[in-house]
């Protein structure tokens, strides 16, 4: 049987609705550096973060995929019985054995013959989601149904390390389907990289990332030039991969000046020699293009922080809800790490009438009413994290941080997860 025959290369496959659903308090990132002793320019322009939000002991990974699902859902009219796979990217999973998935797809009410599952590969997790759901699609076993693919995660490396400054915590929804309304992802000629590192890895015992910075960033670098090599290998048009056809470039966002440094390097890619920032002309050249194609899709991940699988699609939702209508119709480039390493380079058209969908898509009015924390309760918030997976142990109390919605995570008992409105808090001891 051919390649062709296997699978249908004429049909049109991407991302038709996006949700984002973030934690609802956040931390200011000059308060922060204050509280650490550190020159808050370090933080606001070094890393390029000026706020980060913080997931309360309501909040988990499950929790905001639901809220992001129901709202990619709802906001794109699709009824739960056109979902056909479900699958939930995180790196930061609540249960050894049992998917996120379980959860998400009770709680949005989806049929009993849509399959389920989480993948797990650092930041990487969502993508490959995303596409083993395309290439589901392409070949056929969807019929003509679709997959919601959700990127939920909860960035924790623990007060006072280097990585402090680099979490966060929130959900982005995808629902992948023929003839996208968002995006139309260039299947055939996706760049993909491994190699077993470690510059970032949580292990079974610990609740928090352990990371060797400095390393993760060449490592990250190192597998974007990888796969962008890898993806201009199978493409029949190289030019389709110049920054001056591309209408915007997305990489996975840990920290927005890590976009930076992608952006950078992707450059140097195309002219195959280290850009000189003290010289003018490269100057130039690199502000523009960065200024054009990256930069702008970035605020709303300088108000969240890392969101681990959801970073790089967080700036794809930015870049929607600006409603830059001369844009539709035109591509752009998606680069997707995850720590350990893996990571994918491809292509994707933005779909005519995208834009449509700027409003609905628009998180900035959510982040808004977010709720400021002090460094205190952040460091409050810490302490308990230790406590809220424990068997009878704490009572997450939805109130005592002012959430709104009614999905929450309400603690542990009988050795179940408990996810609603209604509160155990009776049936449990201590609140947190
Ligand atoms: P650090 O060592 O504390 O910071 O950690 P630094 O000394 O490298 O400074 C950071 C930047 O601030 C530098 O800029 C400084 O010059 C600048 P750069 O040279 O990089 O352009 N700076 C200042 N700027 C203005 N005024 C000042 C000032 N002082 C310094 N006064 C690090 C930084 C990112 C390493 C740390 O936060 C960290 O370890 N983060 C976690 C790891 C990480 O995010 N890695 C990114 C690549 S790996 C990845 O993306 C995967 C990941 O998302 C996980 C996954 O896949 O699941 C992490």
């Amino acid at each position: 049987m051919t390649a062709d025959r296997l699978t249908n290369s004429n049909i049109r496959v991407g991302i038709d609705a996006m949700g984002f659903s973030g934690a609802q308090c956040y931390i200011n990132m000059v308060d922060l550096a204050t509280a650490r002793g550190v020159d808050p320019a370090k933080f606001i322009v070094g890393i390029g973060q000026k706020q980060m939000s913080v997931a309360t002991p309501c909040e988990d990974t499950v929790s905001m995929a639901a809220l992001a699902g129901r709202k990619a859902l709802e906001a794109f009219d699709i009824d739960p019985s056109e979902i056909g796979t479900l699958i939930i990217g995180t790196e930061t999973g609540i249960d050894h054995s049992k998917p996120a998935t379980a959860y998400v797809h009770e709680l949005l009410g989806l049929p009993s013959n849509c399959r389920q599952f989480e993948t797990k590969h650092a930041c990487y997790g969502a993508t490959a989601a995303l596409t083993s759901a395309a290439d589901w699609i392409s070949s056929g076993r969807a019929r003509g149904r679709k997959a919601l693919i959700i990127a939920s995660d909860i960035a924790r490396y623990g007060i006072n390390t280097p990585g402090e400054p680099t979490q966060g915590a929130g959900a982005v929804a995808m629902v992948v389907s023929e003839n996208p309304r968002l995006f139309e992802l260039d299947m055939q000629c996706v760049g993909d990289y491994s190699s077993q590192v470690m510059d970032f890895w949580r292990p079974l015992y610990s609740k928090y990332a352990f990371a060797d910075g400095h390393y993760s960033i060449e490592c990250y670098l190192e597998a974007l030039a990888h796969s962008l090599k890898d993806a201009q290998s199978v493409s029949e048009d190289l030019s389709l991969f110049k920054p001056e056809n591309l209408a915007a470039c997305f990489y996975h966002v840990p920290f927005v000046k890590m976009a930076r440094k992608a952006h950078t390097c992707f450059l140097e890619q195309h002219i195959d020699r280290k850009l000189d920032l003290k010289d003018i002309t490269d100057k130039e050249m690199f502000t523009k293009s960065y200024g054009e194609l990256t930069a702008p899709w970035l605020s709303i991940n300088a108000q969240v922080g890392n969101i681990y699988t959801g970073s790089l699609f967080l700036s794809m939702i930015d870049f929607v809800s600006q409603n830059n209508r001369e844009l539709e119709n035109r591509n752009i480039s998606i680069f997707s790490y995850g720590s350990g390493c893996g990571a994918s380079f491809m292509l994707a058209r933005v779909v005519e009438g995208a834009m449509d969908y700027a409003q609905a898509l628009d998180p900035r009015a959510d982040l808004e009413k977010r709720r400021k924390l002090t460094i205190e309760e952040y460091e409050k918030i810490v302490a308990l994290a230790e406590d809220i997976d424990m068997n009878d142990g704490l009572a997450p109390d939805p109130a005592r941080w002012s959430l709104k919605g009614n999905i929450f995570y309400l603690g542990t008992h009988n050795h179940s997860r408990q996810y609603g409105p209604q509160s155990m808090r009776g049936q449990l001891q201590r609140a947190g």
